[in-house]
């Protein structure tokens, strides 16, 4: 990490203006220790790379042992509203399925199943629960997305609820899955772009099934859900 913060000192000292957020906090955050700024560009990266690759490879998990929704439901919309072209991310705004299976996957495989612990600064009431000053809480984001007095069946990975009109389709907090209030995930805006594209994009080359045995295979490892068994699939190109 330092090696690249280096790097990319040199490129901001030989070019007039590279929009980053290294030199953003280089040139604004002043007060910031060298060890701080590393952190928090380092920060970006450890919270981008793993939530989104569990995201997209449950996603094609739960769209692989379901030919049905994957072909009739989400190859089907990307057709009417792509046609023969690659899904792109202006087209997102279009596709409502897609964008079911991806918050209906983090509901089901939250790739944060508990927020980053929280610091109480002072005494206060939260939820009809009294906490002191000094306290640490971790919201258990896991359990709020299973919660079976909010999810109907919330064991069932099932997009279709997400296509229920009382959902704003602009909304992306329908889930826990991004955290809530000021400290929210930075980048549930480019989470979603990143992944529905990737999984537009594989649905529309591949029709995808899977193994033998895979079915089962659902233990999860690590602190972000990852699937404990890597996905087995047969991938048949699509005419
Ligand atoms: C499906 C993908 C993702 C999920 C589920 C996710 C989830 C989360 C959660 C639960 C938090 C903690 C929120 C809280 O404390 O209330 C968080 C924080 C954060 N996320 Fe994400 N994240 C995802 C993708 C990304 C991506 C792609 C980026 C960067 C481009 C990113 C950057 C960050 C950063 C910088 C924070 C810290 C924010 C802060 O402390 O103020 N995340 N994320």
């Amino acid at each position: 990490m330092n090696a690249l913060i280096k790097e990319q000192i040199k490129r901001i000292d030989s070019v007039e203006e590279v929009n980053c957020y290294l030199s953003y906090l280089l040139s604004e955050a002043k007060t910031l220790t060298k060890e701080q700024i590393t952190m928090l560009v380092w920060e970006t990266i450890a919270e981008s790379a793993d939530t989104t690759l569990v995201t997209t490879e449950w996603a094609m998990y739960q769209l692989a042992k379901d030919p049905t929704r994957q072909a009739d439901r989400l190859y089907d919309e990307m057709r009417k509203v792509c046609g023969c072209n690659k899904v792109k991310e202006e087209n997102l705004s279009q596709l409502r399925y897609l964008d079911a299976v991806f918050h209906e996957t983090l509901r089901k495989h939250s790739p944060t199943p508990l927020v980053p612990l929280r610091h109480v600064h002072e005494d206060t009431q939260i939820g009809g629960y009294y906490i002191p000053a000094g306290s640490k809480i971790a919201v258990n984001i896991y359990g709020c997305n299973m919660d079976k007095n909010h999810w109907g069946n919330p064991e069932e990975w099932n997009p279709e609820r997400f296509m229920d009109e009382k959902y704003d389709p602009l909304d992306i907090y329908k889930t826990m899955a991004f955290g809530a209030g000021k400290r929210a995930c930075a980048g549930s805006l480019q989470a979603i772009f990143l992944i529905c594209v990737t999984i537009g994009r594989l649905v529309q080359e591949f029709e995808w099934r899977l193994n033998d045995g895979e079915e089962e295979k659902v233990d999860t490892v690590g602190l972000t859900s990852q699937k404990l068994h890597p996905l087995f699939a047969m991938l048949k190109p699509r005419e």
